[in-house]
């Protein structure tokens, strides 16, 4: 069967990312502990886990902004400790934790720089912007001059720009309020779809996870507790720990549901 989107057929395309064993120690601590994890082509996989439970850390050596202590990272069947860092962020969108624009440059600039490095090519900014819900006049502004949520949308804007196969999203919708936040989700689905992305979203938002997400895994204490299709975890399919996560939205489902009687 042929769909739009490229998808790899299972056995045959390198998984788009995979991480065999790794782990990172901070002084003697491991923020990763033998962590194995593969994320095929074409999938859209959420992150969970509380705060300080390595997700971070995962992202970042995908893109080789850190490095392993044991372990190796491959993107696209390549190891990333061989070949340029430079060459393989070029090739991966990434929204960082605390967005990190470039302040002295225009929201515009910010956006349309990726692509100028990477291909010497320039983008379509006015659409880059659209997509991610900001107008042209926003274009024109510095990032300073943005509200939080929206130098995550610009953050989001600049990690496509480049037009990457891998998409890593960390916590980029933290300061958006509810509405947004979920309209920027939809927006990211439908890009990840409408361009054939693998996405690794990381989120605290386990409601978002299950509802954007083809997979869920979930971290604790730098390892991988859980790993299940949203209906395996809804079915009570993915273990204790995620079961325990679940708790939560499903009492606050409940709740709601008991208000609206
Ligand atoms: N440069 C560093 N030096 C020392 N410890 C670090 C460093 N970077 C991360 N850690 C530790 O490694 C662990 C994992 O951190 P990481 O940033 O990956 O967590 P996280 O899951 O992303 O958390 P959050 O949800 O708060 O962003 C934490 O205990 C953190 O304190
Ligand atoms: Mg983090």
């Amino acid at each position: 069967m042929w769909t739009d989107a490229p998808r790899a057929t299972p056995g045959q395309a390198a998984p788009a990312l995979r991480f065999e064993q790794v782990t990172r120690r901070h002084d003697g601590v491991s923020a990763l502990d033998a962590v194995s994890l593969q994320v095929e082509s074409g999938v859209f996989v959420a992150l969970v886990g509380p705060s300080g439970s390595g997700k971070s850390t995962l992202l970042r050596l995908a893109n080789r902004l850190d490095r392993p202590d044991e372990g190796c990272v491959l993107v696209e069947g390549r190891d990333v400790a061989h070949g340029d860092p430079v060459q393989l962020r070029r090739r991966i969108g990434y929204v960082f934790q605390n967005v990190g624009l470039f302040p002295h440059m225009s929201v515009a600039e910010n956006i349309a720089i990726g692509p100028r490095v990477a291909h010497g090519g320039d983008i379509d900014v006015a659409t880059a912007l659209e997509e991610v819900g900001l107008t042209a006049e926003h274009g024109a502004r510095r990032p300073a001059q943005l509200s939080g949520g929206q130098q995550q949308r610009v953050g989001i804007a600049r990690a496509l720009a480049i037009r990457p196969r891998l998409l890593l999203l960390d916590e980029p919708f933290g300061a958006l309020d509810p509405v947004t936040r979920d309209q920027l989700g939809h927006t990211l689905r439908r890009l990840h779809d409408s361009r054939g992305l693998t996405t690794v979203l990381v989120t605290h938002d386990m409601n978002e996870a299950l509802l954007l997400a083809d997979r869920v895994v979930m971290m604790n204490q730098g390892r991988i507790v859980a790993d299940a299709t949203p209906r395996e975890m809804l079915h009570g399919l993915a273990g204790a720990e995620a079961d325990t996560l679940l708790a939560i939205p499903r009492a606050q489902a409940a709740r709601l549901a008991e208000l609206a009687q």
